[in-house]
């Protein structure tokens, strides 16, 4: 938070065509939701989901925290992105996709109704999924990803999207732990200009303990050779054609899950985050409409991976859900080059653009001229997730990409909430660079302390959500108790426990939001959010290791980078040391993916621990940023540790 920050409004333009339309527009809603909670909830739901059945309670809080949202409704999220758009927008580009090679797709609402509904068929007749069945979709960014999303969404599968970059090991948990009866991948995809496989991975993948899987459906991408198991593997490709393009949308509960969605925790074993149906698609709606400010000509683009929460629901259901165009990407956004994505900007003449700090960074490093070479003037709102936007690249993104007139959207929210949390509003919200300002309307975020004090300005405190809202993770897949202990167990309210992110923020004097960064072991790369034990856990799988410890050092790039202390088994360390190197990376990206390697490995002779055995990060931290060393080293173990590390450090 810096305290000369430059305020910028949002221009006349972009307010007299908002949703928002100014501060008193948005706290009348705020207002709403203050005196009538749950009425407000009720409204939004009745204006925007086509419910095959209505609801008979909004907010059911007996089993708190695993509050139920809009109880007894029935509906159909695939209907809600497709089926219920046929009759004023069959025509209308749904997907706009390019692949990396340059090959373009346009499937209308129509044509992806098709194509869902075919592939839903396919998966109920053929393959039997049924209401329930977990099927995990580890794809590329190709088109076929939002079909089979849907197609499970149609008939009541719960899908469980692995990130592509993620290694078979990282995989192969995932499968066993949602105990998935089907994989669907590709044969594999483009990147960096060239072929790369997918299915391999799943074969590993499915080597050891995953009998819960029947069968792999096979997406043909990149046709590169790859191996079939008879009687497990089918082309998608070839069996999609012969089913039909009718199949009714399964009527679901409001709280049946939707997907599960894996992401990083603080110890090792990454947790299933549990979405549901109503609440989720509502508010993957109402954020399209008040921070992306959704019009019915937009054509919206957000380069995250489907891979990720922000790709569920900004690539895919919210966009469809408000019958909106989404483009889809599939390769490396600076492939061939750094002009790649600002061609693109210009060519469908996209309106809303939403990235991460790390790829405005990157861009701005790598390539600072080219947006000059396109036009970009169809741009309205930017928009950033995932990670603080510095000030430099806030000022690139915002002058040289929006030409100084479009709003930046600085969004915060986590895989847990489902959609937006604190964010400007486009045509209402002053924007500070760099602060993701206020909640939305219906979300109570606060900073606040352990028993619940809201803190001052200037005051650091842990990021809360002190009321329940409908888009919020249900559980974690098979651990309800570590659904509890690890969000309803740090801060109470009135004495109950509250939804705390793992986040630290800040009030300013105008009560901004500055997200200070998590608190827990959780660290950011890239955005990209990583378990510091995770990467531990399989450093420590390594032979000559005898313990690690992993902490984030800012990196200008980055936002954070992997960090490593490890002590080597025995004497002769020197010899090690240089192959341990490679070796520990070549663990890391067998058992999580490349995105967790790390930056530095630093050979020390010892951790910084307290008597109980406890790893004291804070100084790690401290040590990997070079800064002086101003805790208190006398509740160590070893006091005369922090001054050994310092000096291996130097070596
Ligand atoms: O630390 C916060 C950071 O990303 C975390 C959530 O990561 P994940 O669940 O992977 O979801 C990322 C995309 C929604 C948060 O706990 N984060 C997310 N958005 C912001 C942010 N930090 C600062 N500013 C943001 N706008």
């Amino acid at each position: 938070m810096s305290e000369s920050v430059q305020t910028f409004f949002p221009s006349r333009e972009v307010a007299r065509r908002a949703n928002i339309k100014n501060m008193c527009e948005y706290q009348d809603l705020r207002l709403e939701a203050e005196e009538n909670y749950e009425g407000f909830w009720d409204r939004l739901a009745r204006e925007n989901i086509d419910w095959f059945e209505p609801y008979n309670k909004v907010l059911d809080e007996a089993n708190a925290p695993f509050y139920k949202w809009f109880t007894g409704g029935k509906l159909n999220v695939a209907h809600q992105c497709l089926d219920r758009h046929l009759k004023d927008r069959k025509n209308k580009a749904a997907i706009i996709f390019e692949g990396e090679p340059g090959d373009k797709r346009v499937l209308t609402y129509l044509e992806l109704h098709y194509e869902v509904n075919k592939t839903a068929n396919l998966l109920k007749n053929k393959f039997k999924i049924q209401k329930g069945d977990r099927v995990v979709i580890y794809m590329p960014m190709i088109p076929e990803a939002a079909i089979t999303m849907l197609a499970c969404a149609r008939i009541g599968a719960i899908h469980s999207v692995v990130f592509g970059g993620f290694s078979s090991e990282a995989l192969r948990d995932r499968v066993i732990d949602a105990k998935a009866k089907m994989v669907i991948t590709a044969d594999g995809a483009y990147r960096r200009g060239k072929p790369y496989l997918l299915k391999p991975m799943v074969d590993e993948a499915l080597k050891e303990g995953c009998e819960c899987v029947e069968s792999v459906l096979i997406v043909e991408r990149n046709g590169q050779d790859i191996d079939y198991v008879p009687g497990r593997d089918y082309v998608y490709n070839e069996l999609v054609e012969n089913e039909s393009p009718v199949c009714e949308a399964e009527p679901m509960e409001s709280e049946d899950p939707l997907f599960l969605l894996y992401t990083s925790g603080s110890t090792g074993k990454p947790k299933g985050v549990q979405h549901s149906q109503a609440g989720y698609i509502l508010w993957a709606q109402m954020t399209m409409k008040w921070v992306f400010d959704m019009k019915e000509s937009d054509t919206f683009w957000c380069t995250a991976d489907v891979g990720w929460i922000t790709g569920h629901t900004y690539i895919l259901y919210g966009p469809l859900a408000v019958g909106g165009t989404t483009v889809m990407y599939e390769g490396v956004p600076v492939y061939p080059d750094a002009g790649r994505l600002w061609r693109m900007v210009e060519e469908y003449k996209v309106d809303q653009f939403y990235t991460a700090p790390t790829l405005i960074r990157l861009l701005h490093k790598v390539g600072a001229d080219e947006p000059a070479k396109y036009d970009l003037s169809s741009l309205r709102i930017l928009g950033t997730v995932g990670e603080p936007i510095n000030p430099d690249a806030w000022m690139w993104y915002y002058d040289t990409i929006g030409g100084s007139r479009c709003p930046i959207v600085d969004t915060w929210w986590q895989t847990e909430t489902g959609g937006h949390m604190i964010s400007p509003l486009p045509g209402a919200t002053p924007i500070k660079p760099g602060s993701a300002t206020f909640p939305l309307p219906g979300i109570c975020a606060e900073v606040i302390d352990e028993e619940g004090n809201k803190k001052a300005p200037g005051e650091k405190g842990l990021l809360c959500v002190t009321k329940p809202w409908p888009s919020m993770i249900r559980t974690i897949w098979g651990d309800p108790d570590r659904f509890e202990s690890s969000y309803f167990s740090a801060a109470k309210v009135d004495g109950k426990p509250v939804y705390f992110s793992g986040d630290g923020a800040v009030y300013d004097e105008e009560g901004y939001i500055w997200i200070t960064g998590r608190v827990d072991d959780v660290i950011n790369v890239s955005g990209h959010r990583m378990g510091t034990a995770e990467i531990e856990a399989a450093i420590g799988n390594c032979e000559k290791v005898a313990e690690v410890a992993v902490v984030g050092k800012p990196d200008a790039l980055k936002g954070e980078s992997v960090f490593a202390y490890v002590v080597l088994k025995g004497e002769d360390t020197l010899i090690k040391e240089m192959d341990v190197v490679q070796e520990i990376n070549k663990v890391i990206t067998k058992e999580i993916g490349p995105i967790a390697k790390a930056d530095a490995i630093k050979f020390v002779p010892g951790l910084p621990k307290t008597r109980s055995g406890k790893i004291m990060r804070r100084i790690l931290r401290s040590l990997a940023k070079g800064e002086e060393i101003t805790q208190d080293v006398s509740t160590l173990e070893d006091p005369t540790i922090v001054d050994k590390i310092q000096a291996s450090m130097k070596e």
